[in-house]
């Protein structure tokens, strides 16, 4: 237990204030290019933040700056409350890099009893973590213990990444990519391990190239395009509520639908807008209505659809559809 770390519910866990990033580059170091631009962001206590883009939009840019991995050219940050770079509010954040290096003639054993020591954790204390660690992220004991992992398949290693960066029991995990390189099982238990870091109270912020992952599991996100910030709030917020239904229908009068669809509108011989209402009910007052329904489906885009047509709007040349649409 650590009581300094406990959280107010209201605080802003990770907050960002127009932070920016460009990179020198070139032979010479004489040319620039900007990474992040003007990027401000706030993620609260116990939320779980999904951080979308396509390749080369600057998510692991924006991580590695919270980290302290690498500097900003300008902006300022908290993390925890403290300005990010305090070496105290490290001991309570857990990362998952996204290529993730591991000495690998170590077993994940001796790698986590490693990670372990360097977060000062006794060893009794070390070993009973690790044990439930890799129950959580479904490793055997065994292997972790016999095999050194250069012997590991990338799934494995995933999952001693991800146990590496639940190590010291952090309020506040970045995984950069924690899908990635896993099969549809390996995928279900990161997110089962997700949804319970989330139910135990701990904020995590995640980067991710899986929409179908994120609509199930993330409270807020935010969507980088070319290292802006193009749209960020819940769900809700962005593709509109999950029962809201759009229909068109034929016959009957205004007045009456009007009771039902109050943004009714004329289409070709149809009418057309959005169900206010019980659907099931609305259904079985057609008859009475006279009125004779052609369609009616959910208003609400998938969030692959939103994504790429935000995307789209703000930079037409993107290449996302073969990336994104493969995977989800
Ligand atoms: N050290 C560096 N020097 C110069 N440019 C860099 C450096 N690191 C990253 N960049 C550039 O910054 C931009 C953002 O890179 P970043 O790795 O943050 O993207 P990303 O959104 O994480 O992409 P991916 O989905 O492929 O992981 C890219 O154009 C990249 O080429
Ligand atoms: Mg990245």
């Amino acid at each position: 237990m650590k009581p300094e770390s406990q959280l107010k519910n209201d605080m802003a866990v990770v907050k960002t204030w127009n932070l920016s990033k460009t990179y020198r580059t070139g032979f010479w170091m004489n040319k620039t290019s900007q990474s992040l631009k003007n990027c401000s962001l706030e993620v609260a206590a116990g939320e779980t933040f999904g951080l979308l883009g396509p390749n080369g939009a600057g998510k692991t840019t924006l991580l590695k700056i919270l980290l302290g991995i690498i500097r900003s050219s300008s902006g300022k940050a908290t993390l925890l409350g403290k300005p990010f770079g305090d070496r105290p509010t490290r001991q309570h954040i857990g990362y998952l890099p996204e290529n993730a290096y591991f000495y690998d003639y170590l077993t994940a054993w001796e790698f986590l009893d490693f990670t372990g020591g360097l977060f000062q954790i006794p060893k009794m204390q070390r070993q009973k973590r690790i044990k439930s660690l890799l129950d959580t992220v479904g490793l055997a004991q065994e292997v972790a213990k016999k095999r050194q992992m250069r012997k590991y398949s990338k799934g494995m290693l995933q999952r001693v990444g991800m146990a590496q960066a639940l190590i010291n029991d952090p309020d506040l995990v970045f995984l950069d990519e924690p899908m990635s390189g896993l099969d549809p099982l390996g995928r279900f238990q990161v997110r089962e391990i997700i949804l319970s870091l989330k139910e135990q109270g701990k904020t995590i912020f995640f980067n991710s190239h899986i929409l179908t992952d994120v609509e199930q599991i993330c409270d807020r996100l935010a969507i980088l395009s070319k290292g802006e910030i193009i749209c960020k709030g819940t769900l809700e917020d962005l593709l509109g509520t999950a029962d809201r239904y759009q229909i068109v229908v034929k016959g009957g009068t205004a007045e009456l639908l009007q009771q039902w669809v109050p943004d009714l509108r004329r289409k070709n011989d149809n009418w057309v807008g959005h169900l206010v209402g019980d659907r099931q009910e609305f259904i079985a007052s057609l008859d009475l209505m006279g009125v004779q329904l052609l369609d009616l489906k959910l208003a609400r885009p998938s969030l692959e659809d939103f994504f790429i047509q935000k995307i789209r709007e703000h930079d037409p040349n993107a290449h996302i559809e073969e990336d994104f649409k493969a995977i989800a």
